[in-house]
């Protein structure tokens, strides 16, 4: 059969469209099940054998770059976690890396009881369960350990929610704190951690920890060594927007304030957050002069300094959110889209319009679960199948973990993303 040449030519221009759905966003790492790097094989089928390692129940979900560390979460939802917090090479060739944990095996290990406040044991601090870190201007690696174990199943408490600080360089622990009381509410759960400092002031250091069970956001001063809750209306769900089919599983979450994506400083000196609940398509805006100032914070009378900033249209629920400081773009991820989403932080107005979805996959991007922009201008996001995992059974034939990497300034080009200022 004869096939004129521009017909053919035709056809390859036509495919090169279908398979340009991710070429902005570069497959990195993925995995059907994940491994970890046990020193010995024996000691792995030892770990099988006691159940300390039941593969099919490790589900990644939180990542942050360091140099050429890959830092890759592992919560600890089900039992058989053998180790929470871990990493990868970037340097590694393998395409599905055993995962190594951080900073040893024997941080990672569940004590046998429940620890003490603040205790470290013979063996060091155990961490517990840990769902997103952040590696700061300072180099130091800033992970909000849960406490808790085997959450969807017979749950145990082994420490109070806590921040542990480790230095980069040497990884050991520089710092820990314990939530206070105060701090906590009886349906508290910290998913994440923002970080706000800059690297000519390491010690004058700010982590945010939103409550998405509790509603609130606590905020810990490093150089005080002093934590505070702040309530607010706007930490709350928006009971419209509870409801989410991924993955082809339909289910309902009250999740609460979520992420805070912080501006550089502005001209008073202080950022911008710009933070959203789970279950919620509003975002909103608050200064970090409010929230540094213990009196301020939690002061009632400043109702009005946290602001409504806009919506982004329906669907469009967001776990994990990220400013990239030099182009001003948020990028965060779009769970009920299988995909991420940006706006630009110059941007006069937040509405669906001056949103745009960077990159969307019904196979890849189920559900993307973690993101953040490294010191290079990548963006990456972590993507897995968690409603999958928790309510049904992943299918360990399939690829059902990704890491993706993508140029910021690809990712926005010729999009409402881009905005340039003169
Ligand atoms: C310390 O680690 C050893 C070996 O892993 C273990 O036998 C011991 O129980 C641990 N001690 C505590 C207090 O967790
Ligand atoms: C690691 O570096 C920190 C400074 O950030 C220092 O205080 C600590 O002693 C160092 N630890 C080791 C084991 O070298
Ligand atoms: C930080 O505060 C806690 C009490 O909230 C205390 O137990 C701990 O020793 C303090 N750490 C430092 C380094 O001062
Ligand atoms: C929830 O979403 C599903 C499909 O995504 C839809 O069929 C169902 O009607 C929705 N339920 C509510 C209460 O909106
Ligand atoms: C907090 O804000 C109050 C009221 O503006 C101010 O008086 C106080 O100095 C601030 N505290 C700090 C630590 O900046």
């Amino acid at each position: 059969m004869f096939l004129p040449w521009h017909c053919l030519l035709l056809v390859l221009w036509l495919v090169s469209f279908i398979e340009a759905k991710n070429t902005n966003l570069e497959e990195v790492f993925h995995w059907k099940q994940v491994d970890f790097s046990y020193p010995d094989e024996e000691t792995r089928n030892k770990a099988i054998e006691s159940k300390e390692f039941i593969q099919e129940n490790n589900l990644p979900l939180g990542l942050e770059v360091w140099k050429d560390k890959l830092f890759v979460t592992v919560p600890r939802w089900k039992s058989g976690v053998p180790a929470t917090l871990n990493y990868v090479s970037l340097k590694d060739d393998d395409k599905s890396p055993k995962l190594v944990p951080y900073p040893d095996w024997k941080s990672n290990a569940l004590p046998e009881d429940k620890l003490e406040d603040c205790d470290n044991t013979e063996n060091g601090t155990h961490i517990i369960s840990v769902f997103r870190v952040r590696a700061d201007a300072c180099d130091r690696l800033w992970v909000m350990d849960t406490g808790l174990s085997d959450v969807v199943g017979e749950s145990k408490e082994y420490a109070t929610p806590r921040i542990l600080i480790y230095d980069l360089h040497n990884d050991s622990l520089i710092h820990s704190y314990t939530l206070k009381p105060s701090d906590l509410k009886e349906d508290s759960f910290f998913a994440n951690i923002i970080v706000d400092v800059e690297s000519d002031s390491c010690d004058d250091a700010y982590a945010y920890v939103p409550d998405l069970g509790g509603y609130g956001i606590v905020v810990y001063s490093l150089k005080d060594n002093e934590s505070w809750r702040v309530k607010h209306h706007y930490f709350y769900l928006d009971p419209k927007s509870g409801n989410y089919t991924v993955g082809g599983v339909n289910f309902h979450w009250t999740d609460g304030v979520f992420s805070l994506a912080l501006t550089p400083p502005q001209e008073d000196g202080f950022k911008t957050a710009y933070f959203h609940a789970l279950s919620s398509t509003d975002e909103f805006t608050v200064s970090t002069r409010i929230l540094r100032n213990k009196t301020l914070a939690t002061d009632p009378h400043n109702f009005e300094e946290f602001k409504f900033l806009g919506n982004r249209g329906p669907n469009s629920q967001a776990t994990a959110s990220f400013l990239d400081e030099p182009s001003g773009v948020v990028f965060y991820t779009q769970i009920n889209k299988n995909g991420v989403g940006c706006w630009n932080s110059k941007s006069k107005e937040y509405t669906p319009e001056t949103q745009h979805l960077v990159t969307d996959d019904d196979e890849t991007f189920v559900f993307p679960n973690d993101l953040k922009v490294d010191r290079d201008g990548n963006l990456w996001v972590l993507t897995d199948r968690l409603p999958v995992f928790i309510y049904r059974e992943l299918d360990v034939k399939k690829v059902n973990f990704y890491i993706f990497k993508g140029a910021v300034k690809d990712l926005i080009k010729g999009t409402v993303c881009e905005i340039h200022e003169h």
